[in-house]
């Protein structure tokens, strides 16, 4: 029986979207800039289902109920398929799941990327970006690797910025909890939408983060990049704490990461952070000083674990016989 295998890695973003301006189609209300990271990887396998009329998801090899992220990609993707195949996907994260660490993004764009080898599509770009959008919003980015800009002016056309070789920052992910988080993102950034009274002034300056963000990378400006992303970051936080109920992803051990990233910091390593819809704390550094910035975290801070990375590519398909 034929079966295709994809891997794509997650991306963190770096100007975030957080809330959407069409629900059902899934869009977000905003732009976005990501890197996407190389050793963290999703790897999906997809096969006919041979046993049963039904679509199956099996995530780090126990089935999900929740069909709700894959159905709509699915559904999209077999209009140019022409086949009603029921499938089997399975997926595996090398990484914790759910805690605010982009598995839907990778595991959307290998599911993707899966779909069109086995089905033979070539899709352009613009159909792909269409099919991971209605899976999750940030998922389309995870197709590009390096710097990418997720423009929503322009149909969320996803495009490179830099590549890694152009500029070759490390990025550590310091785990701080493996617990699931009560509010997803989904969820979350409605309810920022309904009832933050600065969800305005996040739409707002969106286009400035934006800009901001694209010269600094351009220019390879470490203090602008530094700057912009944690000013974006802090207002995402911001937006989610003026919600009602009021939203907090993080814990006192994400407060103690960037602490301690301030006093890296205060003693000239070049480091900045971001935190998404969970209490992970991302570092993104300059390669000379990762091994430090590792061991300091490791030994001053109670994080479970740190998981290093460079920027990674985009998807691939994988011959796993
Ligand atoms: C905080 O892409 O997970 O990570 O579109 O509802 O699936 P859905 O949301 P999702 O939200 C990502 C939010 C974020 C910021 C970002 O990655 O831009």
């Amino acid at each position: 029986m034929k079966e295709t295998t994809a891997i794509a890695h997650p991306n963190f973003a770096l100007v975030k979207y957080w809330g959407k301006k069409d629900t059902k189609k899934n869009r977000p209300a905003m732009s976005s800039i990501s890197v996407t990271v190389d050793t963290m990887y999703s790897k999906t396998k997809i096969f006919k289902n041979s046993q049963s009329r039904r679509h199956q998801l099996f995530i780090n090899g126990v089935e999900e109920s929740d069909l709700s992220k894959i159905l709509p990609p699915l559904a999209y993707l077999s209009e140019f398929s022409k086949s009603d195949d029921y499938l089997i996907i399975q997926s595996q994260n090398n990484f914790p799941t759910t805690s605010g660490l982009a598995s839907s993004a990778s595991g959307i764009s290998s599911f993707v990327t899966a779909y069109e080898a086995h089905y033979d599509l070539n899709l352009d770009i613009s159909h792909r970006v269409e099919s991971c959008l209605l899976g999750s919003g940030s998922a389309p980015r995870s197709l590009v690797g390096g710097f990418v800009l997720m423009d929503h002016n322009n149909n969320y056309k996803c495009t490179q910025i830099l590549q890694k070789s152009d500029w070759p920052l490390d990025v550590l992910v310091c785990i701080v909890s493996k617990e699931q988080k009560e509010i997803s993102s989904r969820e979350g950034m409605e309810i920022s939408k309904e009832t933050s009274p600065i969800y305005h002034d996040w739409l707002q300056i969106n286009d400035k983060h934006i800009q901001l963000a694209l010269n600094a990378i351009k220019e390879k400006d470490m203090i602008g990049l530094e700057s912009v992303t944690e000013e974006n970051c802090k207002m995402m936080h911001e937006v989610m704490k003026t919600s009602t109920p009021s939203i907090s992803y993080m814990t006192d051990v994400t407060h103690s990461c960037l602490t301690e990233i301030q006093s890296l910091r205060s003693s000239g390593h070049k480091l900045f952070y971001t935190i998404d819809a969970g209490p992970q704390v991302k570092i993104i550094c300059d390669p000379n000083s990762t091994k430090i910035i590792k061991k300091s975290i490791i030994d001053n801070t109670d994080v479970i674990d740190v998981i290093q990375a460079g920027l990674g590519g985009p998807p691939r398909i994988i011959d796993e016989n």
